[in-house]
């Protein structure tokens, strides 16, 4: 009977089993590597919006708050797009010829809202919530990043599960003081710019009832009525002020130099859940 495969051939199936095999992983490599591009992402892309509005002008130019045209971040799930009648409440005046702002005035005239083009889009099978970042103490620049340096709006982050979960698995990291959430620029306490925190005791925990300064406390910092002394934590030191009214309580403030020891201290004031809570499915997926 005659051979139908040669010698050559076993060396060839080998070769091709091997090639098959290489194929198949860079396929999967490049499958992943699509997954987390920018492409399927949409991070850093900005979309061609009906008006070229820039965060740079109004915020770090004008000195406008978030909340002043996001109104319901720290009260809703969503915090929203601002209506025209914000834009007119200056644009009636300032630049009112501009061809720029044409479809603002279109929109007023019509009462047909301006079609923004959303830039984060979160699935729908995924939940979230600004209201409970935004009062634990997640600034808006630790998932948005510099929106006030941003002529036009980007999606910084990758709003991937994986993103989220960084936070979630330690969410220390980066809490701040909930007075110091729109600040752009924040980047935690230092040995040159320390922090210090107090507790406004009164039973209820809320995040709302901590109390922070970047400025020394008795030294043209906050008014110290309402607030009680507290016990130091951890090894960070501690100032004590005598009252500089007869009404005020006397305040034990917590020194703290380090993103570390405030983390600690904030995510028991503020009574933040443990990462393995925070990482279970239910969590996001509801
Ligand atoms: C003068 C009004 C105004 C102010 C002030 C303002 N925004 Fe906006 N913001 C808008 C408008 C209008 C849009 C929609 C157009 C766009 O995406 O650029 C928007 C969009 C956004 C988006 C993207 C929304 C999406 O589609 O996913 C984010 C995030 C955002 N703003 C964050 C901020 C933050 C953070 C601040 C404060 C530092 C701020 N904004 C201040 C008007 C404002
Ligand atoms: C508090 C007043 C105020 C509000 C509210 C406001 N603007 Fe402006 N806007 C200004 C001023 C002032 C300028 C001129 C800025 C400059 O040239 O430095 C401007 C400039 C602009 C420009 C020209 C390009 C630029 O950025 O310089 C556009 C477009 C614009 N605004 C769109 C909007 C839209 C859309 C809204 C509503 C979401 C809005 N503005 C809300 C004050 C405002
Ligand atoms: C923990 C991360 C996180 C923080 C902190 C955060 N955002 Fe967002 N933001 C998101 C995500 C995620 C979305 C997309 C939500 C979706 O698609 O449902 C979003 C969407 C938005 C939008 C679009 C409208 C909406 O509500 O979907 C605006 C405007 C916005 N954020 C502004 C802000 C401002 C202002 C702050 C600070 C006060 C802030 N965000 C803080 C993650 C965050
Ligand atoms: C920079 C940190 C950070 C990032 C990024 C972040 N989170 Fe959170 N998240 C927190 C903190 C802190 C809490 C409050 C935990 C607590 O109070 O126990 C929280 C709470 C939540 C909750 C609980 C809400 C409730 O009412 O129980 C949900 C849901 C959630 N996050 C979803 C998300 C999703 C989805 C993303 C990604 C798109 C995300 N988070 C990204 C820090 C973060
Ligand atoms: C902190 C919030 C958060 C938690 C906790 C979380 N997820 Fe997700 N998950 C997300 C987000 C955000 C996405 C959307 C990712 C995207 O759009 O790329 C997602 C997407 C998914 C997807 C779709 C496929 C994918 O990877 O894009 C599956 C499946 C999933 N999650 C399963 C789980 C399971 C199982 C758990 C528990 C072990 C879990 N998730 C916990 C936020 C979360």
């Amino acid at each position: 009977m005659a051979q139908v495969f040669d010698r050559s051939s076993n060396a060839l199936a080998r070769f091709s089993l091997v090639l098959a095999g290489v194929i198949v992983i860079a396929l999967g490599v490049t499958l992943d590597q699509l997954q987390r591009s920018p492409w399927v992402t949409r991070q850093g892309q900005r979309p061609d919006q009906p008006i070229p509005f820039s965060h740079k002008h109004h915020v770090e130019g004008l000195g406008l708050q978030c909340q002043y045209c996001h109104v319901q971040v720290e009260k809703a799930a969503y915090a929203g797009i601002p209506p025209t009648k914000t834009c007119i409440n200056c644009h009636a005046q300032i630049w009112t010829n501009a061809d720029l702002l044409e479809p603002v005035r279109q929109s007023w005239a019509t009462g047909a809202s301006i079609q923004w083009i959303r830039v984060h889009d979160l699935p729908d099978y995924v939940y979230f919530n600004h209201e409970i970042h935004v009062n634990k103490g997640i600034g808006c620049a630790s998932c948005h990043g510099r929106v006030d340096e941003m002529p036009l709006m980007y999606q910084e982050s990758t709003l991937q599960m994986e993103w989220c979960l960084n936070c979630h698995r330690n969410p220390a990291a980066n809490l701040r003081p909930t007075s110091e959430i729109y600040n752009m620029a924040w980047a935690g306490p230092s040995s040159d710019k320390p922090v210090w925190c107090a507790s406004a005791g009164k039973g209820g925990e809320t995040s709302q009832n901590v109390k922070c300064t970047t400025t020394e406390p008795g030294k043209g910092g906050p008014e110290l009525a309402m607030l009680q002394s507290r016990p130091a934590t951890g090894d960070a030191q501690t100032v004590s002020d005598a009252p500089t009214t007869g009404l005020a309580m006397p305040a034990t403030y917590v020194k703290f130099t380090s993103q570390i020891e405030l983390g600690k201290y904030l995510t028991s004031q503020y009574h933040i859940r443990n990462p393995e809570q925070l990482s279970s499915c239910e969590t996001c997926h509801r």
